[in-house]
């Protein structure tokens, strides 16, 4: 933690802070930078089977068409799909010219898809698909992933219908609930023995995804299937998820060979009891079930000096009866009691009372005890048999084929702008296409985050007091953060141990219920730690946004690799 949010770290984070105070006083905001780093991509359409940046309006309007379906079993007020679609420029201006598609309506279904230039058939290249979407005002519920439409859907008529139940080969990007994080990657299989299509869903991702629904900014999806059934997932470069259509999905792709037998039941007589309590033994004659578990101790002596008839608590002999004591209204006057003084030197007062002692010929109720059962056979378990539902599918990548792409989505949140699609199959292309417009934007908004910062400097120059409340604010900063991270321990610990000592002399019982809970406190604590390490993680990936690519996309599909992935399997 302290490694990743360095010192430089604050001292920057705190000048942005004491310049954004200063300035906002002054009326003076933070203007986003524009000029014409960003050009709309060009891209040989031979070479993809769609790659949409959302920038013309008038193409947008030609090839995507909003559905105007109803969605099957909800309410009424909210069945139809009329939530809004817009081409806009994202409310934060990252570059010039730059414009996405925005669903601009919350609370509603919406709907909208576009036909692929041509079939994507499932044979010896990968497919390849992503997308950026930014959460302009985060998400508490609701999803932003794509859905690849299978063959059957033929014409801009067919996308007017399309909803829920519209039949989709792959299902892949961001859903979010709660605090149910998900990234999507469903494909549909089709049971080469029976037909029926089943979704098969992908294992987890490895990364964590908290930020991607909070943090506001653009984040790139790619999903890579390939056709040795092989999958990668990438979220800005990094991948999120990956594996094989064959073992990382739920349900399997391919059933069990062999399943338990329904018909096979236990035999009635099955034994399954490992042990049995012992037939032939027998309560022995002196066990005496009756007799006490503790008893009063025959060898206890009064104590030299008890004084049987002094009371342990006498009336106040000092005590007066208040002046304003009417004995009517509040009864008759009685002084208040207190220790009786000639009890403190002797060993006790009043009735004395021998203690009571565990009893040595305390027994309790006999059992008898338990031996090996002779007719034990075992556990039961059904016969196997082979499975009669049994198939093996080694190409499950040979899916049905797709023919449009289109998002269905339900959000809770306004203002998800969707940008730069490309459905493909080069996965450098791809990379070459995300380096002209993805990478330009991280570009800009770590450029942006460097410029503030050189702005708060030259501002603090001409106004030295800034320095001041700098140091002031960063070591308050370094304070918190130190006290987040290792403080509250030291002083704890202490102090516990203080408090057990004291605990010990009065009960030793207390003392032992109250560790178990003090536990529970430092493991909570170590987990709020390790969840904030990891987000500092996710946080230092960003930094890592690639530099500007050269503009003019590598049409001849050849790549140079511009995109610092990791080495792909192909
Ligand atoms: C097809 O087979 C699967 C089991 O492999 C079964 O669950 C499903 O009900 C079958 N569908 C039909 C239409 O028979």
């Amino acid at each position: 933690m302290a490694r990743i949010w360095s010192l430089r770290h604050y001292f920057l984070l705190a000048f942005a802070v004491v310049y954004i105070q200063a300035n906002e006083e002054d009326g003076i905001t933070v203007e986003t930078v524009e000029d014409d780093v960003y050009q709309t991509p060009n891209i040989d359409p031979k070479k993809v089977y769609l790659a949409e940046h959302f920038d013309d309006v008038s193409a947008f309007n030609k090839r995507w068409v909003k559905s105007e379906a109803k969605k099957q079993g909800v309410d009424e007020n909210i069945a139809k799909y009329d939530g809004k679609w817009e081409i806009q420029a994202p409310s934060r201006k990252l570059l010039k010219n730059d414009l996405g598609l925005v669903l601009t309506t919350e609370a509603k279904h919406a709907a909208i898809a576009t036909l692929l230039d041509k079939l994507f058939e499932f044979m010896d290249r990968p497919l390849v698909v992503q997308y950026e979407v930014t959460m302009q005002e985060g998400q508490n519920c609701g999803g932003a992933y794509i859905k690849l439409l299978s063959k059957g859907i033929k014409s801009k008529a067919d996308l007017k219908q399309f909803y829920d139940q519209t039949p989709y080969t792959i299902m892949f990007g961001p859903d979010k609930c709660g605090n149910d994080n998900k990234l999507h990657f469903i494909f549909r299989h089709k049971n080469p023995k029976n037909g029926t299509i089943e979704e098969k869903h992908a294992k987890k991702p490895t990364l964590r995804l908290d930020d991607i629904y909070k943090d506001k900014e653009p984040h790139l999806y790619t999903l890579v299937v390939r056709p040795d059934n092989s999958f990668t997932i990438y979220i800005d470069n990094k991948e999120a998820n990956s594996g094989s259509l064959l073992e990382d999905f739920t349900p399997a792709v391919n059933p069990p060979e062999e399943i338990d037998d329904p018909n096979d039941k236990k035999p009635e007589d099955w034994d399954e009891r490992e042990k049995i309590v012992d037939p032939t033994a027998t309560k022995p004659e002196d066990w005496d079930e009756t007799a006490p578990a503790q008893i009063v101790d025959p060898n206890a002596v009064k104590p030299e000096g008890w004084l049987d008839d002094e009371p342990e608590m006498i009336p106040d002999p000092e005590a007066v009866k208040p002046s304003d004591w009417e004995d009517e209204m509040d009864g008759e006057w009685e002084a208040p009691l207190i220790e009786n003084p000639k009890c403190s030197s002797a060993p006790g007062c009043g009735e004395w009372k021998p203690p009571v002692i565990p009893n040595p010929n305390y027994k309790g109720v006999w059992r008898a005890p338990l031996i090996t059962n002779p007719n034990y056979r075992g556990k039961w378990s059904p016969r196997r048999i082979a499975n009669p539902d049994y198939f093996k599918d080694d190409h499950p990548f040979r899916m049905t084929p797709i023919t449009a792409v289109g998002f269905e989505l339900w959000s809770m949140s306004p203002a998800l702008l969707f940008d730069n699609l490309i459905v493909t199959d080069d996965e450098n292309l791809a990379a070459a296409w995300a380096a002209q417009t993805f990478a330009l934007k991280r570009d800009r908004i770590s450029s942006q985050a460097e410029s503030l910062v050189e702005r708060g400097l030259k501002f603090a120059g001409e106004n030295p007091w800034v320095y001041a409340v700098v140091i002031i604010v960063s070591f308050i900063m370094v304070g918190v953060i130190a006290y987040m991270c290792c403080g509250p321990r030291t002083p704890d610990v202490d102090a516990e141990i203080k408090k057990t000592d004291a605990v010990v002399e009065d009960d030793p019982h207390q003392s032992e219920g109250e560790q178990p809970g003090e536990g529970e406190g430092q493991a909570e604590e170590q987990e709020e730690r390790e969840g904030k390490r990891g987000k500092s993680e996710l946080e230092g990936a960003d930094s890592e946004t690639e530099p500007a690519e050269p503009k003019q996309v590598d049409t001849e599909g050849a790549g140079d690799g511009q995109r610092k992935r990791k080495p792909r399997k192909e």
